[in-house]
């Protein structure tokens, strides 16, 4: 028999996933099946990209780039900066990943230590912990309530630093929430961090989705954090697998000989098709999708509420909303079980996001379709409705 590591045996499932190998297997008997589990916005990728991918898939040879990614995506990055928050970054500090996965992988591996303890938000995005697990760290994860839009303020993180904590892992906006941590705060969180001597990884991966008219990149007022984006959700490329990070000086070597050994350079073709994501043409198509993804979010805030379903806090950024299902007496777990077995609609339990509150909340994803919004919607209700009458 294989004996596991402890490391692969310790590991948690992303639920969110799990949840649509099960709704694959309902779909497979037939069934139809709405899946408002995922983040993955249903636009695809902007045309320009499609059209330089068919160009690209011409070549003859499609060899490995370096690791730290295609100069030309370097390039196109950085100057996202300029055209997005007016910000001179440099493509020499860009480092294009397997996703913004990847570059979560590389920077957990360039910066946790065995017993090291790395602060983050109780809810917050799932594989951040099995990252730091993963290299040896310690969570220490701060429960944050509705009050605080579940995000770390600069009174919890300065009440819970200690000796021992060595880094911080931020999201902003963040998954499950689509809450953001608005920049004063954000600003004296990292100032604070950096007087302790920590690092400060802030993940802006929906940074470009926000609509609250307040979204600035960190790397306006902490030169030092290190910042983490991808094509996956402003651009719509999930499954193209590219994200970037943006790293100090000091960090390029690190980050390029750990690339090289953990898997080499990310997608060759996926690469060059992504420098068109910076035309202007690519850029409109988005920013037009993120006013759809604003309309799709007020439908489902408002059919949220025709259903008695109450939303402690509302999305600024995130497509994502985070309510509470306690009042049902069952837990997160079971409702979205249930859902999905009973009603065919997928939707994540909080226990991804959260070990403290978790099993009280679930999370929508309005990345879909209107079409498909709306029918989640009236299937939630029904099953919200039995359960009333069940009381
Ligand atoms: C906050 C956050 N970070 C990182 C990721 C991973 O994204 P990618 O597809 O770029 O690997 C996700 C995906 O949902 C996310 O929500």
């Amino acid at each position: 028999m294989i004996r596991f590591s402890d490391r692969a045996n310790a590991i948690s499932p992303f639920f969110a996933m799990a949840f649509s190998e099960k709704a694959s297997a309902l779909e497979a008997q037939g069934h139809h099946v709405i899946r408002l589990n995922i983040g993955e916005p249903d636009f695809g990728a902007p045309p320009p990209v499609v059209s330089a991918m068919q160009e690209v898939m011409e070549a003859a040879e499609l060899p490995y780039t370096s690791a730290l990614g295609l100069p030309a995506l370097r390039e196109g990055i950085a100057r996202f900066y300029k055209h997005m928050h007016n910000l001179d970054v440099s493509a020499d500090n860009v480092v294009v990943t397997a996703g913004a996965s990847a570059a979560l992988l590389l920077v957990s591996a360039a910066l946790v230590n065995e017993g090291d303890t790395v602060m983050l938000a109780d809810p917050a995005y799932p594989c951040n912990r099995q990252f730091i697990k993963s290299f040896g760290g310690k969570l220490q994860s701060i429960p944050c309530s509705a009050d605080d839009r579940f995000q770390l303020t600069p009174e919890l993180v300065r009440t819970n630093w200690n000796s021992r904590t060595r880094g911080i892992m931020l999201a902003t906006p963040s998954n499950p929430t689509g809450t953001s941590v608005s920049p004063e705060h954000m600003q004296s969180i990292l100032e604070f961090v950096k007087q302790q001597g920590g690092w400060r990884v802030v993940d802006e991966i929906y940074l470009n989705l926000s609509h609250d008219g307040n979204a600035q990149t960190v790397l306006a007022y902490d030169d030092e954090a290190i910042v983490i984006n991808s094509f996956s959700k402003y651009f719509g490329m999930t499954g193209w697998r590219l994200g970037w990070c943006v790293v100090p000086d000091v960090m390029v070597p690190v980050m390029e000989k750990l690339a090289q050994n953990l898997y080499i350079c990310p997608s060759t073709p996926a690469q060059h098709a992504a420098v068109a994501c910076f035309t202007p043409e690519s850029l409109t198509v988005c920013e037009r999708r993120r006013d759809i993804l604003v309309h799709r979010k007020n439908l489902v805030l408002q059919g949220l509420q025709d259903i008695g379903l109450s939303i402690d806090v509302t999305p600024d950024g995130a497509f994502y909303v985070y309510f509470k299902i306690a009042q049902f007496g069952l837990s997160s777990m079971e409702f979205c079980d249930r859902l999905l077995a009973e009603y065919h609609l997928a939707l994540t339990p909080g226990n991804d996001f959260s070990e403290s509150s978790g099993s009280d909340f679930v999370r929508l994803s309005f990345a879909a379709s209107e079409h498909a919004l709306e029918i989640g919607l009236h299937r939630l209700g029904q099953f919200v409705a039995s359960l009333r009458c069940r009381d």
